[in-house]
This record gives structure tokens, C-alpha cells and sequence, in this order.
């Protein structure tokens, strides 16, 4: 079985982190969901996390957007020690995550969507009242839209009559025009045909030219990750099994990791 990982693999030049985790435990009562899991995130880059349902991956992500807060183990946020203390507290940091289950309001129109929370407001005729500024929203959520090349009939359309990879950009777009420095993605191609999983790939790969974001995506599909992540890193039972950059693994060598570590564990349990 590997040995708990105690320090990343493959080294990013500190002066260029945009995150950087160190032994983080998490664990729900009895549940270890985390065993000591080390991790970097360089400023521009997009790691890919690989690994089966259970290795703890949610955790981890939930753990760098504040949701859940790590049981040991440190966190650096653009430099600087953080313990995130919820998820309005790393939003301000710049961390912004498009959750597994979208937070999406269906009946509510794209452009509303975009600005959930956050509406724009205008002076209305009296001197107290303010105004939701819908003609500005509209304007603005079309544009921005545009500025990421992702294409909808109209702003106007409630979400619930987009694709669920339509329905996944916009949540990418909300997240990144919110000024988001990093960007977390919990399998945003799950459940996917290849036609809309390219599409947010596309939309990834458009994000990443632009610059400024560091993204972290959990993915399934080893080949598309590979494609996509400028480094990937396996998560097998709350560990990080291997890290290592896309250009210098492929698809044959993690399916090999994977199963020699099945194997060991079916070789310790059956002790
Ligand atoms: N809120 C929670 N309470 C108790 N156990 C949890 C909770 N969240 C996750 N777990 C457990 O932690 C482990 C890792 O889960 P998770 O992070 O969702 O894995 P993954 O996303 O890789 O499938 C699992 O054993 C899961 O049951
Ligand atoms: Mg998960």
C-alpha cells in the first residue's frame, strides 16, 4: 500500500501558488473521509483529481470553499495561512466552487441566475427605494456570456430549459464573473454526453487562456483529465495515491496505479 503523502509530488515554485494545502485530516466521527492529504495549486494551472467514489475528493473541495474546515492540517491561501472559516469566507479570498448538485434557481431566467444573490440595484423614485436593475443584469450577463463564448438563445430563458452542460456553464460563468482567483469543479462532466462535456472543456480551456484563474477539477474520464489538466493527482482512501504533471503520465500507467493499489488492499484486508 503507498505511504500517507507528506509532501507534493511534483514541485510548483512557491513564489507562484495560488494554494497550497498541507496533511489535511478530515474525519466525520468514525470516518477518516481524509488521511493526510498534501496538495498545490499554481497560479494559471488546472489540476485534475482522479479517483473512486469514496476517496474524499468532495471533502477536500468542500474543505477549500470553507463548507467544511480540515480536522488537522494546514491551508495557505495566496501565500498566507487560512483557516477558511466558511464559504462566504473563501469567496472573499477568491475561491469560488461549482458544486456536483448545482445551486442553480430553474425557474428563475439566466441573466437572474448570474447575478443570484448579488442583484444589481438602482435608485428607484423614492429616496429608500432600490430597484432590482434588470435592463443592466440583462445587459451585463449577455455580455459576459459572450466575453467566455458560451451561447444561449437569450438571457431571458429560464435555466431549466438549458442542457445540463449548458446549465453547468452558466454556473461556471456566475462563479468566474464574481471575480473568482480559483475555481473548484466537482465533476462538472458527470452525467455529460461528450458533445456537452466538450463543451465546458472548451469553456475551461477559454478561462485558462485568458489567465489569472487557477482551477481544480474533479474529474472520472482518466484520458479527458489528462487532456485538459496541466497536472493530475489520484485520490484512493482519503490519500494521494500519485501526482504527477499530464505531460509525463498517461491513461495505461494511472490504471496501473489503481489497480496495484486494489490489489494491495484486497491483499491486507483478506490478513
Ligand atoms: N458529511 C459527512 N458525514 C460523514 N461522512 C462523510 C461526510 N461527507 C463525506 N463522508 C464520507 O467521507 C468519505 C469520502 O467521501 P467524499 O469526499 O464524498 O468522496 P468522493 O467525492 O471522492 O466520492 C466517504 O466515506 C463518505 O461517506
Ligand atoms: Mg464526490
Amino acid at each position: 500500500m503507498a505511504e500517507p503523502q507528506t509532501a507534493p509530488v511534483v514541485n510548483v515554485d512557491p513564489a507562484n501558488l495560488a494554494l497550497r494545502g498541507d496533511k489535511i485530516v478530515k474525519r466525520f466521527g468514525a470516518v477518516t473521509a481524509l488521511d493526510g492529504v498534501s496538495l498545490t495549486l499554481g497560479k494559471g494551472e488546472i489540476l485534475g483529481i482522479l479517483g473512486d467514489n469514496g476517496a474524499g475528493k468532495s471533502t477536500l473541495v468542500k474543505i477549500l470553499t470553507g463548507f467544511h474546515q480540515q480536522t488537522t492540517g494546514t491551508l495557505h491561501v495566496h501565500g498566507e495561512e487560512t483557516l477558511l472559516k466558511s464559504v462566504d469566507h473563501a469567496r472573499a479570498l477568491g475561491i469560488e466552487c461549482v458544486y456536483q448538485d448545482l445551486a442553480l434557481a430553474n425557474s428563475l431566467s439566466i441573466y437572474h441566475n448570474m447575478f443570484l444573490n448579488r442583484e444589481i440595484v438602482r435608485r428607484g423614485p423614492g429616496r429608500v427605494l432600490r430597484l432590482v436593475d434588470h435592463k443592466q443584469m440583462r445587459e451585463r450577463a449577455a455580455q459576459l456570456l459572450e466575453d467566455i463564448g458560451v451561447h444561449v438563445p437569450s438571457v431571458d430563458l429560464p435555466v431549466e430549459r438549458l442542457s445540463g452542460g449548458q446549465r453547468q456553464a452558466i454556473a461556471v460563468a456566475r462563479a468566474v464573473h464574481s471575480n473568482a482567483k480559483i475555481l473548484l469543479l466537482d465533476e462538472p462532466l458527470a452525467a455529460m454526453g461528450a458533445r456537452e462535456a466538450a463543451l465546458i472543456i472548451d469553456l475551461v480551456m477559454r478561462l485558462k487562456e485568458k489567465g489569472g484563474l487557477s482551477i481544480i477539477m474533479i474529474m472520472h474520464n482518466y484520458a479527458q483529465t489528462l487532456d485538459i489538466a496541466d497536472r493530475i493527482m489520484l485520490m484512493q482512501r482519503g490519500r494521494v495515491t500519485y501526482e504527477q504533471r499530464s505531460a509525463n503520465t498517461s491513461v495505461a500507467e494511472l490504471m496501473d496505479i489503481v489497480r496495484r493499489e486494489y490489489r494491495a488492499m484486497r491483499a491486507t484486508t483478506a490478513q
